[in-house]
């Protein structure tokens, strides 16, 4: 039977919820979602009908402010990030130390961090409020950033932005253009990018999303904030199972691609600490509708580059094996965000150690919108409690007597 003294601490009695399945830690306006119905929506707004229409930064805007912007709100907001796209050189230095071989999101999280040392303004409270300043910066420098990663990788300089293309042309030239020719961005590339950064663009009270509420609670400045979001995201269990799908996609095929093995594997993940990545979600018992619309876009994607990726039939297999499975019918694991993610973004030519450093560029306006709600609302700072398991009060021994 279950023993209610368990819950008392020292004060009282204290609800004990590990990883916050059932608590909430906030309100919230931004994001919609039911989990049992499999609905999401930014601001009211149908993730479906986002996707379909909308561009990545109008969703940003969206996010952050709350209403689509007029052409003029979104001309405006649009060219102040196109001012902003340039990094300090001196951050280019701190990155030059980094190792050639240096994982993008620890990279990506340090230089958001540092950014808070060239805008002083961001922490210093007697300051005016730059808040504004600081999100167009974010959202501005993010792609600069995670580009450099992939040009080190590739024994290549750096791409400046060039600041007559869109958000996600612009962020496609720094990852590819060579001073060889001309880069042409292809607008089926563009758009599935376009998709694929909708999609990632807010997902109420996540791991990473808690977890930059919860620094800013403390009146931590945005970038410091937002790199501690950056951090919990590259978790295998959260942003970072991208990386992971891909890698374990790839291990199915170079075992011979039978996905049963996999499967049973995973059902006894208790003994084996494998699990399928990609599949199951905390809050998604019925189907993840992002899931829904990746899957279709890396079908359109592959044919429209005319890219055959035998990882992607492998992916197929795997799904329909774990449908068909009471082990995962019955613990309603189904395919998340993450399981067909990585398989257009290696069709889009963008290597696997940066798909966590996509799904951040996603993020970011959710990370901005949540941080800035969580300032608005004035909340408390975050501090939950515990129930202590440890010895009651001991008598100190001197190291002699040990
Ligand atoms: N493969 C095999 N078994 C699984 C999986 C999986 N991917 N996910 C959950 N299970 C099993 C657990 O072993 C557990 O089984 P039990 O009832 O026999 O004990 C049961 O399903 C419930 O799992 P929990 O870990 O309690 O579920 P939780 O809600 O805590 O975890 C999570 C959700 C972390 C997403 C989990 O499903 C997982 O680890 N998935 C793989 C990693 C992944 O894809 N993460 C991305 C999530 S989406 C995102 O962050 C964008």
């Amino acid at each position: 039977a279950f023993d209610i003294s368990n819950l008392r601490d020292q004060t009282g009695y204290v609800t004990l919820d590990r990883g916050y399945k059932n608590t909430g830690a906030t309100q919230s306006a931004i994001t919609f979602l039911d989990g049992e119905e499999g609905i999401l929506r930014y601001r009211g707004y149908s993730i479906e009908d986002l996707a379909a229409k909308a561009s990545f930064l109008e969703v940003a805007y969206l996010l952050i402010y709350g209403e689509l912007p007029t052409k003029s709100q979104f001309d405006q907001f649009e060219n102040a990030i196109r001012h902003h796209t340039i990094v300090n050189e001196d951050m280019r230095k701190i990155f030059e130390g980094f190792p050639v071989n240096a994982h993008p999101m620890g990279v990506l999280s340090s230089l958001v961090s540092a950014m808070s040392a060239f805008y002083p303004d961001s922490y210093d409270e007697r300051a005016e409020d730059k808040t504004d300043l600081h999100i167009i910066r974010l959202l501005a420098k993010l792609p600069t950033i995670a580009t450099w990663s992939f040009k080190k990788s590739q024994g290549h300089p750096v791409n400046y932005p060039k600041n007559t293309l869109n958000y996600t042309a612009n962020f496609l030239h720094m990852m590819f253009a060579l001073p060889v020719a001309e880069y042409q961005v292809d607008p089926v590339v563009a758009e599935a990018l376009n998709v694929l950064l909708i999609l990632h663009a807010d997902h109420e009270q996540n791991c990473s999303t808690s977890t930059v509420r919860l620094v800013g609670s403390s009146r931590a400045n945005i970038y410091s904030s937002i790199s501690a979001g950056i951090n919990a995201l590259w978790g295998p269990l959260h942003g970072g199972a991208n990386q992971e799908v891909i890698e374990m996609l790839e291990d199915i095929k170079a075992d011979g691609g039978d996905v049963s093995k996999y499967i049973d594997m995973a059902k006894n993940a208790k003994q084996t600490g494998f699990r399928l990545f990609g599949f199951g979600h905390r809050v998604y018992k019925n189907f993840d509708p992002r899931a829904k619309i990746i899957k279709k876009a890396a079908d359109d994607v592959l044919a429209k580059l005319g890219v055959n990726d035998p990882v992607l039939d492998i992916a197929k297999g795997l799904e329909e094996a774990a449908l068909n499975d009471e082990y995962f019918v019955q613990r309603k694991l189904y395919p998340n965000v993450d399981f067909y993610s990585g398989i257009i973004y290696r069709a889009l030519g963008i290597p696997t150690n940066m798909f966590t450093v996509m799904f951040a560029i996603g993020r970011l306006p959710g990370w901005i919108a949540q941080w800035k709600e969580m300032r608005e609302q004035k909340e408390p700072i975050g501090r939950p409690r515990q129930i202590y398991t440890g010895p009651t009060l001991r008598e100190f021994v001197s190291i002699e007597q040990r």
